[in-house]
């Protein structure tokens, strides 16, 4: 990993050997790299438990997660919530939930690409220290970030979709909705519902479990 790019304070924080000392270091020292550290009131590093299999990427904090200091707080988290329950999941003990940016953009927008790079080695080190083996991409902004090489995706074809990357070895990515569009277009939680019964069969395959039948809940 390079160094020699970055202050004196993403150092520290980049040399971290552990979650623990990571996050105690981020939010000691915090961040000023980009522009959107002018406008929050908390950094917003992650929720859920580090000691875990499973990374959920999501976008940005928005205002709840920027006022809380958590991740996934607010509407579209707690519909996570209830779409991870549904397969018997709780966000916060079987999975750590973060985001392409640690601090909420202006008007909820969509980080831009310069943001996102400031705050890709923050990023990076979480995947290396918590060396998940299966990586959700919630959204299109999760995707296009994390394989920048997918170029003119949709997320109708995206959705649902399990693949490996070679920058990645070891790790299944699936791509998921992003709960946000759900609350935007509740159509689409019967795609949802298909796709999270195929994490649910993979997850159950990996270890080496018949799959249950859970009924889905009311997301
Ligand atoms: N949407 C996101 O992508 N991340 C959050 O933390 C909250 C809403």
């Amino acid at each position: 990993m390079q160094f020699d790019l970055f202050d004196q304070a993403q150092n520290t924080v980049l040399a971290a050997n552990s979650y623990e000392e990571f996050r105690k270091k981020f939010l000691e020292v915090g961040c000023t790299q980009c522009g959107l550290h002018e406008g929050r009131t908390h950094l917003v590093i992650d929720r859920g438990n580090p000691q875990t299999e499973i990374l959920v990427i999501g976008e940005a904090p928005g205002e709840q997660e920027d006022l809380q200091g958590k991740a996934f707080v607010g509407r579209a988290g707690q519909l996570l919530d209830k779409i991870m329950a549904s397969i018997n999941l709780d966000t916060n003990k079987d999975m750590i939930i973060i985001n392409v940016v640690k601090c909420r953009p202006p008007n909820n927008r969509a980080p831009v690409e310069a943001e996102a790079k400031t705050c890709r080695p923050y990023l990076n080190l979480q995947i290396e220290l918590v060396k998940p083996k299966i990586i959700l991409l919630l959204g299109a902004t999760a995707l296009k970030h994390m394989i920048p090489e997918k170029k003119n995706f949709s997320m109708e074809q995206e959705a649902g979709n399990f693949f490996i990357h070679p920058n990645y070895p070891g790790i299944q990515f699936m791509v998921l909705y992003h709960p946000a569009y759900l609350l935007y277009d509740p159509r689409k939680k019967e795609s949802m519902w298909k796709h999270v019964k195929k994490l649910r069969d993979f997850l159950g395959l990996q270890k080496g479990k018949e799959s249950k039948t859970f009924e889905p809940l009311n997301f």
